[in-house]
């Protein structure tokens, strides 16, 4: 993925090779008014604050100044976002392109940004069908934008941690066909459902409701100092946000039956499809950042579901 990828929509349009798009300079773009009276500029949001650090520019002061307490004491935040971004990207393509998965349940989809899942996988399959969810309803706002002409893709603002609520949307069940292979997508939002039973228990129901042949990917912060010292920022804004151990993180993949690399740390994980690696070309990360990316801490993979 290329700094470009990671822009924002409405961003002024690519980056040049040598144009590095730190928070400061998304920062000074910002138009500060909400966009529809209903979004609160008044407390930070984490779709905004993670929108900042990937340099997006969706997101107001009170956003980029939380997200720049978390950068002082998580100073890989930006690449762990692109990394984990790098994830959900070639997640998407192996889906489609390899599992032949045509349906996708997104939820913490996040605010729109450059290689959106709806985008990789219907530039492969044009019919492919997306399901965004967010409880965000500034995501709702920009992805209904982003959406108006794409009959296969909708976006529901709903809560991952209530499960039951959200697999009976009619608008989900007419969107998605329950009898086909789905793939839900639980990149970096299983964090703000912090009870470890609560969040089982949402990921086993979500599974469950799923016909066999589906398939799950994650996404997960480890537990360390860093990433805990993050969390002690977000608490104060009484934002939710938790960091696991590499044992409660497996917990997710429990009766599940992983592929290719399984659940590893996000340095050595790779597309099935490609187990020596990425692409030719795919420059995500300089080889000035190897040495972070390979610290980073955190944890995604794929498993299928079987029942
Ligand atoms: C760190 S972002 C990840 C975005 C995207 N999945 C990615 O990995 O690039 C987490 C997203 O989850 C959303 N989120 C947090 N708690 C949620 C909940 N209880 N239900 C639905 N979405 C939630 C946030 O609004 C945010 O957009």
């Amino acid at each position: 993925m290329t700094q470009s990828e990671t822009g924002n929509v409405g961003s002024p349009g690519p980056l040049a090779e040598d144009e590095e798009r730190t928070p400061t300079a998304a920062a000074e773009q910002v138009e500060e008014r909400p966009p529809s009276p209903e979004i609160d500029i008044s407390k930070p949001h984490i779709a905004r604050i993670y929108d900042y650090i990937l340099g997006g520019k969706n997101n107001y002061a009170v956003d980029r100044e939380m997200a720049d307490q978390v950068v002082k004491v998580f100073p890989e935040a930006p690449i762990a976002a692109r990394i984990n971004r790098r994830f959900l990207i070639e997640t998407v393509r192996w889906l489609i392109q390899e599992a032949g998965v045509r349906q996708f349940l997104d939820i913490g989809s996040g605010l729109p940004t450059q290689q959106n899942v709806h985008e990789v996988a219907q530039a492969i399959d044009k019919d492919a069908r997306v399901v965004y969810v967010d409880n965000d309803p500034l995501v709702r706002v920009h992805a209904e934008a982003l959406l108006a002409t794409d009959p296969n893709t909708i976006v529901l603002e709903g809560d991952l941690c209530d499960p039951q609520a959200l697999l009976v949307r009619p608008e989900l069940r007419e969107h998605l066909d329950f009898s086909k292979p789905i793939a839900l997508l639980l990149v970096a939002v299983l964090p703000f459902a912090e009870d470890n039973e609560q969040a089982y228990d949402i990921v086993r129901t979500l599974c469950n409701a799923l016909p066999s042949g589906s398939y799950l990917a994650i996404s997960h912060p480890l537990k360390e100092e860093s990433t805990e010292q993050a969390r002690a920022i977000y608490r104060r804004a009484s934002l939710s946000g938790r960091p696991r151990t590499e044992e409660e993180i497996r917990g997710f993949f429990a009766g599940l039956t992983p592929v290719g690399c399984g659940l590893v740390r996000m340095a050595d994980w790779t597309p099935p499809d490609r187990p020596n690696g990425l692409a030719e070309g795919d420059n995500v990360i300089s080889m000035d950042d190897a040495a972070v990316v390979k610290k980073l801490p955190g944890m995604c993979g794929i498993a299928r579901i079987d029942h």
